[in-house]
């Protein structure tokens, strides 16, 4: 199968890694070949620290970097037979890629966004192949976590959500189903809960060293709320916040006061060296 992946930033170069390893010929397209490469750079890292630790043969990996090809153009993607999007999450922005897509690519060829927060439906309706977009929501490092929902959006058809499913399973990901919903299963039950963690830091004058020491040891949770906030960014929380609150209008899913002082403040967790934790 050849795959396309638009947008190698933190998703898109992950996703790429996912298929080349998984054995597919994939083209990789960038707004720059300055940002495509550094795309190919990441990829290039992560692999070779599978080979350190001994994961990966320097075989297998110099064979799944010979199959990314690296492009500006959108007419390089006329051959794929899937495409995952993975741009900035600006609905015009998306919108305009699909109906580009939907023009060069042949019409049995799979449109998938890796969207978090937008409608699948609304983004498919700007082709006119609304039954080939379906969503395939990846989490984040793409080429670590298991997890890929597959998003069946109002007209996505029976074949396009099989053919998106089975790419992933067969890439060695979970994949699991799901109907075009905000937040579709994981962020729709974490965004609220994480929410609820931080306000509790506040509510019952507890510390993050605290809350993180509560809820592993006594949930079970493998990282603490306050730790994987900080992995996942300040800044992406509170944008995911947002955008369920918008949607749902759930009290709690709207971000906490303090998730918005960190963000101005720039304390946007792991990347910026510093959130609740100092990195
Ligand atoms: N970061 C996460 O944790 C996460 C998790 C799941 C899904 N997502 C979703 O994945 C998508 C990408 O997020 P990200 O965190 O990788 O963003 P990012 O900013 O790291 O990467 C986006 C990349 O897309 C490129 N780009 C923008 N417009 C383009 C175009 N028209 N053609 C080609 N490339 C283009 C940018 O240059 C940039 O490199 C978003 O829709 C986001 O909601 C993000």
């Amino acid at each position: 199968m050849k795959v396309g992946v638009v947008g190698l930033g933190t998703m898109g170069a992950g996703i790429a890694q996912v298929s080349v390893t998984g054995g597919h010929d994939t083209v990789g397209r960038e707004v720059s070949m300055e940002l495509a490469e550094r795309g190919r750079a990441t990829i290039e890292r992560y692999l070779a620290r599978a080979v350190e630790k001994g994961k990966l043969s320097g075989e297998k990996r110099d064979v799944a970097l010979g199959r990314l090809t690296l492009t500006t153009e959108v007419s390089e993607l006329a051959e794929c037979d899937l495409v995952i999007e993975a741009i900035v999450e600006e609905l015009g922005a998306k919108r305009e890629l699909f109906a580009e897509l939907d023009r060069i690519t042949r019409p049995d060829a799979v449109l998938a966004t890796n969207t978090s927060a937008l409608s699948v439906t609304e983004i498919a309706s700007a082709t006119e192949h609304p039954e080939r977009v379906v969503g395939m929501h990846f989490f984040n490092p793409a080429p670590v976590l298991p997890l890929v929902e597959i998003v069946r959006a109002e007209r996505s058809s029976d074949d396009a959500v099989r053919i998106a499913y089975d790419w992933a399973e067969r890439a060695g990901k979970q994949p699991v189903n799901c109907r075009d919903t905000p937040g579709f299963i994981v962020n729709r039950i974490l965004i609220p809960l994480l929410n609820d963690c931080v306000r509790v830091l506040d509510e019952a004058n507890v510390s993050a060293e605290d809350l993180d020491k509560a809820l592993t040891n006594g949930a079970g949770w493998p990282m603490g709320p306050c730790a994987l906030v900080d992995l996942v960014g300040i800044d992406v929380h509170v944008h995911a916040s947002e955008a369920l609150h918008a949607q749902l209008g759930e009290d709690r899913m709207a971000p906490p006061a303090r998730l918005v002082r960190m963000q101005a403040e720039g304390r946007l967790g792991r990347k910026s060296g510093e959130g609740f934790y100092k990195y």
